[in-house]
């Protein structure tokens, strides 16, 4: 079984895979980006490289042992990458009592869904703000009969706030809820826009990818179609992408509070702050 096969680079390359090389190439580093002014910025490739020991490496193995072979009952999610798994993992120095984690398991999406786990194990590698969700480790086994790609998160227990918006059986959100989530998401994205030595163009904002913690703190996921935002001599793209990225961003926020006005309206009738 070999874990994380794609990210092994030839010797002295960066671990990680062709596709973001390449990307880091072209966007060479220079002194005169603006995003945090540190001396010699660096490429979330070799950022990466830094911080990958941060990252577990599970077996298949111990991945379908966590889910009892995956099964159905613990599966609490759905989306276009594939089924999202409730279950326990031992610490990684092997005591102390489990993880409660959440364990999303790949569809067979061939090169498009490896790429989006790639970045998503990439950037979530390298970042670490309390608005964006921990990426404890990941899988990736390719064998005979196929390849799994799979990915183990800190567990979320209130869900998303997508399933806050629009399912039924769900506490209602207080004002005072509701306001911090949106400031909390808000949080995330600046830092992520801002906040580190590269810049992070998210580009998946939507409900079901903020997550509400314990105490409904919410927390960013799904960074399979994060990118890179240009660096050096290209900053007059950075400005109009990141600019546009601001737009939608206030553009969601203000399509949230007309479409679901009845929703805003109501509910907090019945509910406390
Ligand atoms: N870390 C987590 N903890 C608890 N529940 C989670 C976690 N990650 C995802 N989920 C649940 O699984 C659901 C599906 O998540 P997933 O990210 O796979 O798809 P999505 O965001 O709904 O859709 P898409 O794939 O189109 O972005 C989420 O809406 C959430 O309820
Ligand atoms: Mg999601």
């Amino acid at each position: 079984m070999k874990c994380f096969y794609f990210f092994k680079g030839k010797k002295g390359q960066a671990n990680s895979a062709p596709e973001l090389r390449d990307q880091s190439k072209s966007n060479s580093p220079s002194p005169s980006r603006t995003a945090k002014s540190l001396p010699s910025p660096r490429s979330v490739p070799e950022l990466y490289k830094e911080k990958e020991h941060n990252l577990r490496v599970f077996s298949f193995q111990e991945l379908r042992e966590a889910t009892n072979g995956f099964n159905r009952l613990l599966k609490i999610g759905e989306g276009g990458f594939g089924s999202v798994y409730k279950g326990t993992v031992r610490p990684a120095s092997g005591q102390g009592d489990p993880i409660v984690v959440a364990i999303k398991k790949l569809n067979n999406h061939g090169l498009q869904g490896h790429k989006q786990w790639l970045a998503e194990v990439q950037f979530l590698g390298i970042v670490s703000h309390p608005n964006l969700v921990k990426l404890l480790g990941y899988c990736s086994l390719d064998n005979e009969r196929g390849i799994q790609r799979l990915l183990v998160y800190e567990y979320m227990p209130n869900r998303s706030l997508e399933d806050h918006l629009f399912k039924r059986g769900m506490p209602i959100l207080s004002w005072r809820k509701r306001l911090e989530i949106i400031l909390g998401a808000g949080e995330g994205l600046a830092y992520l826009h801002g906040g580190m030595e590269v810049q992070v163009i998210y580009r998946d904002f939507k409900s079901s990818n903020v997550l509400l913690d314990k105490d409904f703190k919410p927390k960013l996921s799904d960074f399979g179609l994060a990118r890179e935002g240009p660096t050096g001599d290209r900053t007059h793209v950075s400005t109009a992408v990141s600019d546009f990225k601001t737009f939608i961003v206030l553009a969601f926020f203000i399509m949230l509070l007309n479409q679901h006005c009845s929703w805003l309206m109501q509910s907090p009738m019945n509910c406390h702050t």
